[in-house]
């Protein structure tokens, strides 16, 4: 099977999981990136079941207007019954590491109001300890020099992404060479250096469920 085709399965799965999952005239949360776009897909199939969306960015809010799903403001949503998103790396305890996509802060706050966090992955996403995949922060522009030699304290070593900007009009420094093994208290030291919006951790707020794809089929873990 090719990633693609993975991430079919496990997009499809998760769709299967809302299905059987949430009450009839649910919002739900939608994350980004090429996995959550083949669950976009998948939801569309769905649409009579549900009332619509909040969106983790631009691109999934365009996406899902695409399939004719209403999209909501999530100041006008009290309650997420569940929210699906891809990851860049996530450990057997669910921590993540997310934001390949830039799109780290919003996906953050939707899955801090969403009651269960689905993770949709192919299986290479899986890991014994994180930090291989480069640790997104989300920064105020004008404290990039600060933040980044606070990360190089931390043990980073920290890149801005070229000619990136996201949707709430920052940048991103891409930090290498860490080895996380105490992700909770890296999310929390890292979002106390001031200029600093968040970082890619989801430790704090870990997945519920994974779903991962692999060869054999779709597995899953629960917390
Ligand atoms: C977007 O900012 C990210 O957090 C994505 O969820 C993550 O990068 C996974 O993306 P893919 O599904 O494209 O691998």
């Amino acid at each position: 099977m090719t990633q693609d085709e993975l991430k079919k399965a496990v997009a499809k799965a998760a769709a299967n999981y809302v299905e059987r999952t949430t009450p009839a005239g649910s919002i739900i949360g939608v994350g980004t990136g090429s996995t959550a776009n083949f669950f976009i897909d998948a939801l569309a199939s769905l649409k009579v079941k549900y009332k619509g969306a909040v969106a983790s960015s631009e691109a999934t809010h365009k996406r899902l207007e695409s399939h004719g799903i209403p999209v909501f403001d999530l100041n006008d949503v009290d309650n997420i019954p569940v929210y699906v998103d891809g990851a860049d790396e996530i450990d057997a305890g669910l921590n993540m590491i997310k934001g390949g996509g830039g799109a780290l802060t919003r996906e953050k706050i939707v899955a801090a109001v969403a009651k269960t966090f689905v993770c949709i992955c192919d299986g290479s996403k899986l890991v014994d300890t994180m930090g291989k995949f480069p640790l997104p922060v989300e920064v105020i522009p004008m404290a990039r020099a600060h933040v980044a030699r606070e990360l190089v304290k931390l043990g980073g070593r920290p890149q801005e992404r070229a000619g990136f900007v996201t949707d709430n009009g920052n940048l991103i420094l891409d930090v290498h060479g860490l080895s996380i093994t105490a992700p909770k208290e890296l999310e929390a030291q890292i979002n106390q250096i001031t200029g600093v919006v968040t970082n890619g951790l989801f430790a704090m707020r870990p997945a519920n469920l994974l779903l991962l794809g692999t060869a054999e089929g779709v597995t899953s873990i629960e917390d």
